[in-house]
């Protein structure tokens, strides 16, 4: 089935970069001149996703105004003729309707947060994209995980690349069964294992393509690492009876969830659009 739908998880508090986000939502800090969130959108539109599903949480209007007509905003660039800078402004928009918005109501975790679009996204396989994970691409990393998709249906997707052995405690990992050096069948995913107990270092990043089954392993709210609902571990339950993959993807991943990532992405984009 086609993934038409892909949810966009911008419930959490950001806490890394207070006080950036005491008022302001993570999602909403620019690379360059672009929110994270906008990069996280054209990547899903790119892709052909055609519903957008944010999940938000207190102060995260400012994502709302982002995707709205600004009417002020327009209707004065507009007198000026100042043409290009309103295509800027609102030349990304979608169509009216297309993008959804819930309230997480408490920043429980990830796995909680997905679980709030399940009535939006109903019984079909959607995307999930976290905008704090950027992700440098020719083609769409999203869209590298819909045509893994496409190729085997009915199973779990997850972006993942290999990270060194010391930083397995911030990622979920895979425990490999077979690879094609892309396709990684994995038995079971572990959230946060110490360097130690990893069994790979085959970890997972922000992009996610999902049957619709893993709302109900979801729906019991168990917690896992750092007392959060954490979605590796309905992933990893959801084995039982759907393959998981993860997907080696082309292209650069930023971890923009924390400063170093944040400022090297900044950097990296910013001498990408000089050559430009
Ligand atoms: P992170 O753990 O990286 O984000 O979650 P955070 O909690 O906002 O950041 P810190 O650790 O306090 O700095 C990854 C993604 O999941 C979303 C976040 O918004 C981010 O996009 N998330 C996380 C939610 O939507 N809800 C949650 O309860 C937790």
């Amino acid at each position: 089935m086609r993934i038409r739908k892909a949810v966009f998880p911008v419930g959490g508090l950001g806490t890394r970069f207070l006080p950036a986000t005491k008022s302001m939502p993570k999602e909403m800090l620019p690379i360059v001149d672009k929110p994270l969130i906008h990069y996280a959108f054209e990547e899903a539109r790119a892709a052909g996703i055609e519903q957008f599903i944010f999940v938000t949480g207190r102060n995260k209007d400012a994502i709302e105004n982002h995707f709205d007509v600004a009417f002020e905003l327009d209707n004065t660039l507009s007198d000026a003729q100042k043409i290009e800078m309103l295509e800027r402004t609102r030349g990304f928009l979608p169509p009216a309707g297309s993008i959804v918005y819930t309230r997480q109501g408490a920043p429980l975790g990830l796995g909680h947060a997905v679980w709030c679009a399940r009535d939006l996204v109903g019984n079909e396989p959607f995307a999930v994209i976290l905008a704090d994970d950027l992700v440098d691409a020719s083609t769409p990393c999203i869209g590298q995980l819909m045509s893994a998709h496409t190729k085997n249906p009915g199973s779990n997707f997850a972006a993942v690349m290999d990270v060194p052995r010391e930083k397995t405690n911030r990622y979920g990992i895979l425990q490999v069964t077979h690879t094609d050096g892309v396709l990684h069948r994995a038995s079971s995913l572990i959230e946060k294992p110490a360097p130690e107990a990893a069994p790979s270092t085959t970890a997972i990043i922000g992009r996610y393509v999902l049957q619709p089954g893993i709302f109900t392993l979801l729906e019991k709210h168990t917690k896992g690492a750092g007392g959060e609902i954490q979605l590796t571990d309905a992933m990893n339950q959801a084995i039982a009876t759907t393959p998981f993959y993860g997907v080696s993807f082309e292209g650069t991943r930023y971890d923009c969830g924390e400063v170093a990532g944040f400022v090297e992405a900044t950097n990296a984009f910013y001498k990408k659009r000089q050559k430009a």
